[in-house]
């Protein structure tokens, strides 16, 4: 039974307005080669767990992946379970892994108003915040010099619906450090691994709409900023987090060539399909989820070469979706590029076409 919101037609008219069919495996073709040979680095969310206890998960990655990224293990959260303690562990844990397969890592995240401890929450003053925001990137950028070399240093720093200039989140460290603390996080990043490549990353930037234009406005301000001021940045990240929104082609495809034009690296850094509002059969879905992935990417490709492309988890059996973005018709998620068995999905085939 087709969900209310998507008519047949509209499904068709989605599926239709892409060019998947030359893309969609033959059934020769079926399963994809898994090889690391890409053109443009493909890579994953890794989370600890599953690392540990599935072989399965743990030689799909190896197979497929040339990079990895923490879903967890370095936020706060997970570094920091007191002020003056820090957890190096899970993050260890992660790095000893891409090492021992070859692979890049890169952290996430410095700077970010979520997954914050009860004692960082609890931070009320300027002085606090700006000593313990810079101590925390000198430390954990210093921990991982020469080994991580990509970093979300400043995560989700734009407004959801950034009415007014210059349209920043509402976070622990807008208030009490002020708009420089994006310029602050960056420079202190700088000085405690030159070496290392400076991102700044966030999401709802692809989709048709005058907030999601509002943002991508807001977001192309503070880039515009961070570089007139010559902070340090080397990169933006566009999480990526699809759903059955519309991506807004031209306006990517106009935004990845101001990017291209500062002359700044541009990232694919978590993409999935948040699969809730779209119908229900998985064999509909992974189509329209594979149409949202090639029209997402195809604008992206059409005005620069990402420097890498990750999805945020490999498999269905291990994402954030199904925890946050529950379906109302009790079918699982399906958000990712292999299911829950590790078989390949058209999701698959589109990031083959673009990244091979
Ligand atoms: C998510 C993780 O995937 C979840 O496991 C965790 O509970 C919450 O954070 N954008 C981000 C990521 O930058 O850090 C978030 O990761 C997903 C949204």
């Amino acid at each position: 039974m087709m969900t209310p919101e998507f008519s047949r037609r509209d499904l068709i008219g989605a599926i239709a307005a892409v060019p998947l069919a030359p893309l969609l495996p033959t059934p020769a073709e079926a399963q994809p080669i898994p090889t690391r040979k890409w053109s443009v680095p493909y890579g994953a969310a890794v989370r600890g767990g599953s690392l540990t206890e599935d072989a399965e998960y743990r030689a799909t990655l190896a197979a497929y992946c040339d990079q990895l990224v923490s879903e967890g293990g370095l936020k706060w959260f997970d570094l920091r379970p007191t002020r003056d303690r820090f957890d190096f562990s899970e993050g260890d844990r992660y790095l000893a892994f891409a090492r021992a397969n070859g692979m890049k890592f890169r952290g996430h995240t410095l700077v970010w108003h979520g997954a914050l401890p009860p004692w960082a929450e609890a931070i009320d003053n300027a002085v606090v915040a700006e000593r313990e925001m810079i101590r925390h990137i000198e430390t954990v950028v210093g921990h991982y010099r020469g080994k991580i070399a990509n970093w979300d240093v400043v995560n989700e720093a734009i407004a959801d619906d950034p009415q007014t200039a210059p349209g920043l989140r509402d976070s622990l460290w807008l208030r009490r450090i002020g708009p420089r603390y994006v310029a602050l996080a960056l420079r202190a990043a700088a000085q405690a691994d030159p070496g290392a490549k400076l991102i700044i990353n966030d999401y709802d930037i692809e989709f048709v709409g005058d907030r999601y234009k509002r943002k991508r406005e807001a977001f192309l301000r503070l880039i515009r900023s961070l570089r007139a001021d010559n902070v340090p940045l080397h990169g933006v990240g566009l999480q990526g987090h699809l759903s059955d929104n519309q991506i807004d082609q031209a306006g990517l495809t106009a935004f990845a060539s101001e990017i291209k034009a500062m002359g700044l690296e541009f990232m694919v850094t978590e993409l999935d399909v948040v699969d809730n509002k779209m119908p229900g059969p998985p064999e509909m879905r992974d189509m329209v989820a594979a149409a949202r992935v090639h029209d997402f990417l195809g604008a992206i490709f059409a005005a620069i070469r990402p420097s890498a492309v990750l999805t945020w988890g490999i498999t269905d059996k291990y994402s954030w979706v199904p925890i946050y973005f529950k379906r109302g018709d009790g079918l699982p998620n399906r958000p990712l590029p292999f299911d829950v068995q590790y078989k390949p999905k058209p999701m698959m085939q589109v990031i083959e076409h673009f990244c091979r």
